[in-house]
């Protein structure tokens, strides 16, 4: 690449764009500031590359879903079929930037660096984490290193893999991490350093397909468990005829027993059932969770929480794949390796 790269960042609303009304309340309003306008605000951004901005959403996160996610994929696709752009920054709110990150890691297979970036204290108040998250962010992806490692999340000096990335608290500014697995690299002033050489999350680009497709993906229920919950959590996904459905269940990804037993109904009427687990950190294989994948055709979600999990089985169930097939699908991320795209379902 001969000169500065060429950096276009894609806003699409969150806490990094929100404004309060003094720099000191607790009480903001998401996405108010347009990506122009933050970028304008970090002069030290020239020195590391030409940036260019796009306001796409400028909502909270939790108003963004699978429909928007789609939208942002294709135009990160269209942005990178041309020489205008070596790579891309996306500023998203830090609520659903795990799901974002994850599923644009399915969909995506270019070798070009996207990096989402986030803030926990909008950009009017005292000590704002937006400006350097943002400058990291833009560092990382103007950074030819940067290259085949799927979708990446840089925040607080921190770069991690995009579909390990969890959010793990609700207000401090150190709110991500990676799970499972740890950060790939550290922005230290202007200088990046990588840990590890480029590789691929195991479903990188998987979807690629569905990157064009016209239909709204299916709608996939989350069940979360609850002590005494019986059956109902899952009772209330059947009766609002979900075609797939997430367990978030217990520690291992047990659920009580009334809930195993409609599980079992539901996938003999052809509900496809994947289980995770309601914990911080997932881990739920076929040997530890109440239901087997042998006789009761669900899948465990491994190391994938409930929302991310959600995200694949409706990305499956867009392709038409069976319980067996979704199974496999599941299976392959526990690897937490690269493996090139001929070796998969
Ligand atoms: C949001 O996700 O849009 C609000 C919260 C945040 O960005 O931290």
């Amino acid at each position: 690449m001969a000169g500065k790269a060429k950096i276009l960042v894609l806003g699409t609303g969150g806490t990094i764009a929100g404004a309060g009304e003094s720099a000191t309340t607790a009480t903001y309003k998401a996405g108010q500031i347009d990506a122009s306008r933050l970028i304008a605000g970090i002069a030290q951004l020239d020195r590391i590359a030409e940036v260019k901005a796009e306001t796409l959403y400028a909502k909270p996160s939790g108003d963004l879903g699978p429909r928007e996610w789609r939208a942002l994929a294709r135009r990160v696709q269209v942005a990178f079929e041309t020489s205008e752009v070596d790579g891309v920054v996306v500023t998203h709110g830090t609520d659903t930037l795990e799901e974002a990150a994850f599923f644009l890691d399915l969909l995506l297979q270019s070798d070009k660096p996207v990096v989402f970036t986030a803030a926990m204290r909008p950009a009017t108040a005292l000590g704002a984490d937006g400006p350097a998250n943002l400058f990291q962010a833009v560092r990382v992806a103007a950074a030819p290193e940067s290259a085949e490692r799927g979708i990446l999340v840089a925040m607080n000096d921190t770069v991690l893999p995009g579909w390990m990335a969890i959010k793990t608290a609700s207000l401090p500014v150190q709110a991500f991490r990676a799970y499972p697995g740890g950060p790939l690299g550290r922005v230290t002033g202007e200088r990046l350093t990588y840990f590890e050489p480029p590789r691929r999350s195991p479903l990188a680009g998987r979807f690629f397909l569905c990157l064009d497709g016209q239909r709204e993906l299916p709608a996939v229920g989350i069940a979360l468990v609850h002590g005494g919950c019986g059956e109902a959590p899952l009772a209330a996904c059947r009766d609002a005829g979900y075609p797939g459905v997430v367990i978030a269940g217990f520690g291992g990804g047990t659920m009580p027993a009334p809930m195993a037993a409609l599980a079992r109904r539901m996938a003999k009427d052809g509900v496809a059932i994947v289980v995770s687990s309601r914990v911080g950190e997932v881990a739920v294989f076929p040997e530890v969770m109440d239901l087997r994948e042998d006789a009761d055709v669900v899948a465990a979600s491994g190391f994938l929480n409930p929302q991310k999990s959600a995200l694949l089985l409706s990305l499956a169930l867009a392709e038409g794949r069976n319980a067996a097939e979704i199974s496999t699908l599941f299976g392959r991320l526990p690897a937490c390796s690269g493996e090139s795209y001929g070796s998969r379902l």
